[in-house]
């Protein structure tokens, strides 16, 4: 009798865990999260970019990485659009950001027009989000529904900035344990870095490997050299493709790359350097349509870290200042 009521007790106990587990879930993003209040985001933010992103290749490689900045930091809550102010330290001058991160104004521009359809009703968080899954398919990447439903920080982090973003320098195991920090595997880490299949590096961030790196192809460091002088500060803001083949087309070429060790950062190439990716690398290199897959669900995940939901937060009116 007693263990009968003792395992009656348990059962509840267990249903009321999975009430509570399922209505957290509920909580969590959903694709259809503005269809009634604000019908036509998807094609604002799409129609916005789209001539911006004709004029400016590289602006849809930027808008993938604001998303990834932001996302790192504190979750996806739009921290990384806020400026520095006298009372607020953003995270645009964090190492990893400053004078690199690049789109502020076409987020403000998408802003601006989703405000004039949707006063007060769609946060920069998830017009971020949009805008990074819309790049990526402009420069012929995968597409991905994106959960919606995020609100906006009223506070940034320079420090956890600091902390928390990967600089080129890591090596495999910083940069598998950076992500694992955020819930993300070491192959969604590896199918992640094929971002850098799109935009620009500046001769700061890869230096180092170009003139003392050890898992190089030799010919390709010379030729990044000619224009990335060996002394700092000369020539650091100097870009160069991360994919050397077509930075402004999406596709596998990046782990090819990699495959020829010529990948561009210490990262990039720290993926293929005798480790635990360098069959996942391989099989990219060779299967456009598993990165592809791939790295549309990861950038799902990657858009699901630690969300401001509910009524935590806020829907920002500006998204480089709170409310
Ligand atoms: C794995 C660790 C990663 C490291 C160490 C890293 C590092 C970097 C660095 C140093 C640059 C060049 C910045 C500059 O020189 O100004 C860069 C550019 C870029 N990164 Fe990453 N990154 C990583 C992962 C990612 C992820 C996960 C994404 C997106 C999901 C991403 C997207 C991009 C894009 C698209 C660019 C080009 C941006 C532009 O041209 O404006 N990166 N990354
Ligand atoms: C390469 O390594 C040497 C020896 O550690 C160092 O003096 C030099 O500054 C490095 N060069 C670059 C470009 O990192």
């Amino acid at each position: 009798m007693a263990s009968r009521s003792g395992n009656l007790s348990v059962t509840l106990l267990l249903s009321l865990i999975c009430v509570l587990i399922i209505c957290s879930v509920n909580a969590q993003l959903s694709a259809n999260y503005y269809d009634s209040s604000c019908p036509r985001l998807q094609r604002i933010v799409r129609n916005a970019l789209t001539p911006s992103v004709r004029r400016d290749r590289r602006l849809g490689a930027s808008l993938l990485r604001l998303h990834f900045h932001d996302c790192f930091v504190n979750g996806c809550d739009g921290s990384v659009l806020l400026d520095d102010t006298s009372t607020l330290t953003g995270e645009k001058n964090a190492f990893p950001n400053m004078n690199s991160l690049r789109g502020f104004d076409a987020i403000d521009t998408i802003k601006t027009r989703v405000e004039a359809a949707c006063k007060d009703t769609v946060s920069c968080a998830d017009i971020l989000a949009l805008a990074a899954r819309d790049g990526t398919v402009l420069l012929g990447g995968p597409s991905w529904t994106v959960p919606l439903g995020r609100r906006d920080s009223t506070t940034a982090s320079q420090m956890q900035a600091n902390i928390d973003l990967p600089p080129p320098t890591d090596d495999l195991s910083a940069l598998i344990s950076k992500f694992a920090n955020k819930g993300l595997s070491a192959k969604e880490m590896t199918v992640l870095s094929g971002s850098h299949t799109i935009g620009q590096a500046q001769c700061s961030s890869f230096r180092a490997h170009i003139y003392n790196g050890t898992n190089i192809n030799a010919a390709f460091a010379r030729t990044r050299q000619a224009r990335c002088p060996a002394s700092a500060p000369n020539g650091d803001t100097n870009l160069a493709p991360l994919d050397l083949q077509s930075p402004n087309s999406f596709g596998s070429d990046y782990y090819q790359n990699l495959v020829a060790k010529r990948g561009l950062l210490h990262s990039d190439q720290e993926l293929f350097n005798g480790g635990s990716q360098d069959d996942l690398v391989r099989t990219y290199s060779r299967n456009n349509r598993a990165f592809r897959n791939d790295f549309a669900a990861a950038m799902i995940k990657m858009g699901n870290i630690s969300p401001l939901t509910g009524t935590a937060g806020e829907i920002r009116k500006n998204c480089r200042v709170p409310n």
